[in-house]
């Protein structure tokens, strides 16, 4: 059978671009081996960390190997099994996203219940982006009734999240996001507080100054750079930021990035700076985030929201409006139907 795949062709330098990608076809075995199966992808996910990983640097993940199928999260279907433990049928999620098929010896496999669960949400709110939130505003954030709480990004997947769950743990939410659709969204629709374009917004300090008289209790940042700047500005004394992403700077040589001019407010007020990242958190609160996550969403807290490229050619132009911010919500490639 045909199976067509991305490849990583290029490194950024620094901006991505179609350059970066190579849409292969290849032939792919249907014999299949004992402990095999064959998967076809119904869903991948385009994240802005694959931005970082395709820089030849040492990070807390491996770099993407050029001229390898690039990874990520995805969520398929078993097609053909010589594997008791997968029957045909059996939704699992992988990292093999940015291909349409795969054989694999049931490694790194996880079975997922779709009976009342739309397949796509394990690699959405159910997934990365949903536990992301979680554990920035509730478990690291610690997010209380009657904090003022800033969200920068908050119009993506992890963003929108968390302006919901700091809504439903009783905070005054302001949010920032790089369209007007954006803020209508999230005033109209996510209902939280107050919302502003940045990138209409000549005074950025200014208008967080505007929005949160009482100054910021919790910032989650999505974006850093100068918007961690400007909110630095406007936090209250003993203020939290948590550092969630910087992809301001993703797609910026290391030289022209943003540099952080007002540190010293973190002195002055005694600011709490944690960075994180999610894998670290996983297991220890994935249990309680289901849960959480479950009763919010029974009690109407929290809307989901998509935006969906469908075909695995697709997959690079959805990566790449990650950058331009042609997302509201999750950013998800739709690769087949079932
Ligand atoms: N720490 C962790 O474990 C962890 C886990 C998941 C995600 N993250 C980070 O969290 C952030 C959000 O991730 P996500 O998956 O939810 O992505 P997302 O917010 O759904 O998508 C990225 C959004 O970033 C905004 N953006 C792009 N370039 C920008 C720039 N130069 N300046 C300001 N905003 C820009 C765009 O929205 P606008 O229209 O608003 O510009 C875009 O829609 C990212 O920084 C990501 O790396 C961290």
């Amino acid at each position: 059978m045909i199976n067509r795949e991305i490849h990583f062709a290029q490194r950024p330098s620094p901006q991505p671009n179609d350059d970066c990608f190579k849409l292969v076809e290849s032939q792919l075995s249907e014999e299949l081996e004992e402990g095999q199966v064959l998967i076809k992808n119904l869903w991948m996910s385009v994240d802005p960390y694959m931005r970082p990983r395709m820089n030849d640097v040492k990070s807390y993940i491996p770099p993407f190997q050029l001229d390898h199928v690039l990874e990520g999260g995805a969520i398929g279907v078993v097609m053909q099994s010589k594997n008791p433990k997968l029957a045909v049928g059996t939704h699992v999620e992988s990292m093999n996203g940015w291909r349409e098929y795969f054989v694999s010896n049931g490694k790194g496999l996880g079975i997922r219940d779709t009976s009342n669960i739309a397949p796509q949400d394990y690699i959405g709110i159910l997934g990365m982006p949903g536990i992301t939130a979680y554990v920035g505003t509730k478990v690291l954030g610690e997010a209380k009734a009657g904090e003022t709480v800033y969200v920068s990004g908050a119009g993506g997947a992890v963003g929108t999240l968390v302006c919901q769950i700091a809504k439903a743990l009783g905070c005054t939410v302001v949010g920032s996001a790089g369209s007007d659709e954006k803020v209508d969204w999230l005033l109209n629709t996510a209902k939280i507080d107050a919302a502003f374009n940045y990138k209409t917004t000549d005074d950025f300090a200014g208008k967080l100054a505007e929005l949160c008289p009482k100054g910021i209790h919790l910032f989650f940042d999505n974006v850093g750079g100068s918007q961690l700047d400007g909110a630095l500005l406007n936090m209250r004394k003993n203020g939290r930021a948590i550092l969630c992403g910087t992809i301001e700077d993703y797609n910026e040589a290391p030289e022209k990035r943003h540099g952080i001019t007002n540190m010293f407010k973190v002195v002055t007020l005694g600011v709490t700076v944690k960075g994180f990242v999610v894998l670290d958190y996983m297991a220890e609160y994935h249990q309680a985030f289901i849960e959480d996550m479950a009763n919010w969403r029974a009690e109407g807290k929290i809307v989901w929201q998509e935006t969906v490229f469908e075909g695995i050619a697709k997959a690079p132009e959805a990566f790449l409006g990650l950058f331009s911010g042609a997302n509201l919500g999750k950013m998800l490639v739709k690769l087949a139907d079932s």
